[in-house]
């Protein structure tokens, strides 16, 4: 029993004796086990083993007690160095003795996806700018970390692909493609092909931890992992629709990317062990763009799996896209917060999906619908009733003269179940922003209308003794202004995990966008019963805007290949477009409508033609975001565990991440305060250009940049910059905002950053 405290030498047959010694003290009530994460310095790992999976078979072996058997669950060598088990909490005791033991912990599952309930707004086009200069993303393999696909979907055919991409046997110019084809339940290895190159499942992690049946495939059944894939690499596919709305060709960011997918997201849940599997995959076979719309809540950077798999991406020139979250508007509730991914909020697209009204006196009003069942347009009669009009109870409805009824301004939730409860035909809502409401869910044959039109619907009601009204569904407009806005539900910066960095990043398109689905899973119901199926389906969510920021990122890695995954974050955020359709500034849909903190839309709207050319770009290497770290007092093992390797270090501790964008936090009792920014912006345009500074200093702060001019004579030239913010002021709460921007002398380029002065954070 006394050795149990005795550190244990690096000699293998010593601490295996000493292992072994540990259990007399082990009680059986302590074996209720849970899945670990453990991380091991694979500098350590004794002479004796050949590989580091055998190093840690052997670990778990000796833990080996009687009929009590810890179990190896997956073996990490891409994303992290380690493994995961099950284990007791006396058996992860007995691992922190052994040599090259990092840390272990057992992450909480506070995994979300991030749907909530489209090329044309990025403007891509196919004769000019990137998408012919990356052949649509051409060669480039976007991994989706997700709940599997659907391969029988249109969008996944590889029609005008090269195919001489056989499944799993890439070769020629994807030699890099290490990956496979997995087959499974209800999925034949025939199913890849030069569009879909691989796909894999990661399962074992959500059957330790579970009782029930776990499906062994790839094949989707849950429809989030069809959708965010085919809007990542989605192939053309003409004439889809959801019920006719959005009716047109389905043709998504990036339509000749290769794409692989790794199924972690199960109809039981979200296994961290899994999520870690299904990334140290994506790794190894040598993706160049990885999709993640999920993410953990509020863990640390060593303890996030995607932080620590991302990390291992970065370092190889990966690009990792991850989704904010839907838990806005509150400040501070995005999850993804990480330096070295890109952050993506989600905002509304200029489309508008109608409903219209005709009333008997031909007077004709659009509202918005997503009504998807069937109707013949019929003239009815309009009830408006003030005993009715609250349109709460099912069963008065249900009694009411049959017709359209005119609903109050209520909550339009409750009205949508009561009139889909009762045998009324149809009913007009009253909403004052009529595209907000998203009535998909309980598919309701009901138009919404704004107040003001509503009035005349009144005032005919009211005038005539047999009002009647012909409703119409299905029509889509686009043009919608103001658009873009930020989605009230986009879940809002500062960053929990680093605040130092401004996040999110960027925003995309992520309101009611058209993507493949499930044809076995239901998306929407009508009348609570009836069951509606389709092959596209609109949702709304992060999760839809992060894979447009993956295709966007796959087609500039087409076009520079040889740029990092924080050169190719730097094009995107320097590029945006802060300006909506009105040319005014965008506005948030989550704050009334006020101006768009870059807290919830970080750098602005995706532009993906003008990140092809950014001009300049801020660079980062992996020993910057440890020199990051190391300021944020992160200690040794904490970074070891991130970076899975002791080539980093921590001489040159810094908070100067060189990242486009700058954020410095204001507290209610402090009323000056003064902070200094390095940055070096590196020249990607032509030789010999001129850059000057144009700075809109928030509110109450004195922005000085020295030097104010940077000349560059070549290309690839670096030259750095200091940027001093002084706050001089009392704010309670309020976010103040600016931009630095470097303009060029010909007005060539502009190469914006957000500039945000936060209220801390809470904790
Ligand atoms: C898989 O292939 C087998 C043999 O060709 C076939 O019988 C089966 O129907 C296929 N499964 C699916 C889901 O297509
Ligand atoms: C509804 O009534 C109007 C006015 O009487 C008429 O013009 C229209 O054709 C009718 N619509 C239908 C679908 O019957
Ligand atoms: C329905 O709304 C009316 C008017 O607002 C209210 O008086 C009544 O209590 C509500 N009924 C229910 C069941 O909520
Ligand atoms: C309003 O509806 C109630 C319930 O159906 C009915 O009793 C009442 O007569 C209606 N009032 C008018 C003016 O139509
Ligand atoms: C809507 O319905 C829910 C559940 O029945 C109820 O709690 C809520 O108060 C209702 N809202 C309104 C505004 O009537
Ligand atoms: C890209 O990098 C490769 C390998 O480092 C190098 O051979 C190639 O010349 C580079 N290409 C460009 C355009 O810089
Ligand atoms: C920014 O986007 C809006 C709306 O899509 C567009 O009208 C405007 O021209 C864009 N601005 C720039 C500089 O491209
Ligand atoms: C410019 O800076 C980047 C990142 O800071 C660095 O990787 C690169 O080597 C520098 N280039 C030159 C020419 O010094
Ligand atoms: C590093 O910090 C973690 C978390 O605070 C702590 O559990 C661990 O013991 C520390 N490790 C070292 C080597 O200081
Ligand atoms: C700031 O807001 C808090 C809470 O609303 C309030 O208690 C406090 O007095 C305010 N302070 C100032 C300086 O306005």
């Amino acid at each position: 029993m006394g050795l149990i405290n005795v550190v244990p030498l690096p000699i293998f047959s010593l601490y295996l004796v000493l292992l072994l010694s540990t259990f007399h003290v082990k009680s059986a009530i302590l074996l209720q086990r849970s899945t670990y994460i453990v991380h091991m310095d694979k500098s350590s790992m004794p002479k004796v083993f050949t590989s580091p999976e055998k190093w840690y078979s052997s670990i778990i072996d000796s833990l080996k007690s009687g009929n009590h058997t810890p179990s190896l669950i997956y073996t990490y060598d891409n994303a992290l160095q380690g493994f995961s088990a099950s284990l007791s909490t006396n058996e992860v005791e007995a691992l922190r003795k052994f040599p090259g033991f990092v840390s272990a912990y057992n992450v909480k599952k506070s995994a979300t996806i991030d749907t909530t309930h489209t090329p044309e707004c990025l403007s891509l086009n196919p004769f000019a700018d990137l998408w012919p200069t990356s052949s649509y993303g051409k060669d480039i393999i976007i991994g989706v970390l997700d709940s599997g696909l659907w391969p029988e979907s249109l969008s996944f055919e590889d029609y005008g692909m090269s195919t001489s991409a056989a499944a799993g046997v890439l070769d020629g110019p994807y030699s890099k493609w290490k990956g496979s084809c997995e087959g499974g339940q209800e999925f034949n290895v025939s199913m890849c092909n030069a569009k879909l190159i691989g796909i894999r499942f990661f399962n074992n992690g959500v059957k330790a931890s579970t009782s029930k049946q776990v499906m062994d495939s790839a094949r989707d059944t849950l429809g989030h992992g069809t959708y965010v894939s085919s809007i990542a690499a989605g192939n053309y596919v003409s004439g889809v629709s959801y019920f006719g709305y959005a009716d047109g060709t389905a043709k998504c960011v990036a339509p000749h990317a290769r794409l692989a997918m790794y199924k972690v997201i199960w109809e039981e849940g979200i296994d961290p062990s899994d999520v870690l599997a299904g990334l140290n995959q994506a790794i190894r076979d040598g993706v160049d763009v990885i999709s993640i719309s999920m993410g953990f809540n509020y863990e640390s950077l060593d303890h996030d799996p995607i932080a620590i798999a991302s990390f291992a991406a970065m370092e190889k020139g990966i690009v990792v896209a991850t989704s904010a979250g839907n838990a806005g508007p509150g400040f501070g509730t995005l999850h993804n917060g990480i330096p070295w991914v890109i952050t993506v909020s989600s905002g509304t697209v200029d489309r508008w999906f109608a409903g219209s009204l005709t009333l008997g006196n031909g007077l004709s009003i659009t509202g918005w619908s997503l009504f998807a069942g069937i109707t013949f347009p019929k003239n009815l009669t309009l009830v408006y009733n003030k005993t009715l009009a609250a349109c709460n109870s099912s069963q008065l409805l249900s009694e009411a003269p049959f017709g359209i009824i005119l609903c109050d301004m209520g909550d339009i939730h409750n009205q949508t179940n009561a009139i889909i409860d009762s045998k009324v035909p149809g009913a007009i809502f009253i909403y004052p922003i009529p595209s907000l409401v998203h009535m998909k869910e309980n598919s309701c044959p009901c138009v919404v209308i704004r107040p003001a039109d509503a009035l005349m619907v009144i005032n005919y009601v009211e005038s005539n003794t047999s009002p009647f009204v012909c409703l119409k569904f299905k029509e889509t407009f686009f043009g919608t202004k103001p658009a873009p806005v930020v989605a009230a539900t986009a879940s809002r910066g500062p960053s929990r995990s680093c605040p130092r960095i401004l996040k999110p990043d960027i925003m995309a398109p992520g309101s009611l966008v058209l993507g493949a689905w499930v044809p076995k899973k239901e998306v929407a119901r009508m009348r609570s019963t009836y069951r509606l199926y389709s092959d596209y389906n609109i949702e709304t969510g992060t999760s839809a805007a992060c894979p447009h920021v993956a295709g966007v990122a796959a087609l500039l890695k087409g076009a520079h290949p040889n740029w990092s995954a924080a050169a190719i974050r730097s094009a995107i955020m320097t590029t945006a477009n802060t300006t909506d359709n009105t040319r005014k500034p965008i506005r948030d849909l989550g704050k009334g409508s006020q101006l768009a903190s870059p807290l919830a839309m970080g750098a602005g709207h995706i532009d993906p033609n003008q990140a092809l050319d950014p001009g300049l770009i801020y660079d980062i290497t992996p020993q910057d975001y440890v020199n990051l770290l190391c300021f944020m007092k992160f200690n040794q093992s904490q970074i070891l565990s991130i970076t899975g390797s002791r080539i980093y270090d921590c001489w040159n501790p810094s908070p100067n991440l060189n990242y486009p964008s700058f954020i410095a936090f204001y507290s209610d009792s402090i009323t000056v305060t003064t902070k200094k920014f390095l940055r070096i912006a590196s020249n990607v345009g032509k030789d010999y250009a001129t850059y000057k500074a144009v700075v809109i200093a928030p509110e109450h702060t004195v922005v000085t940049v020295s030097p104010e001019t940077l000349v560059f004579r070549k290309q690839n030239e670096n030259q750095s910059y200091t940027m001093t913010i002084q706050y001089k002021g009392n704010e309670n709460g309020t976010v103040l905002f600016g931009t630095l921007d470097w303009v060029e002398e010909n007005g060539k380029y502009r190469v914006k950053s957000p500039i945000v002065i936060s209220p801390l954070l809470s904790s």
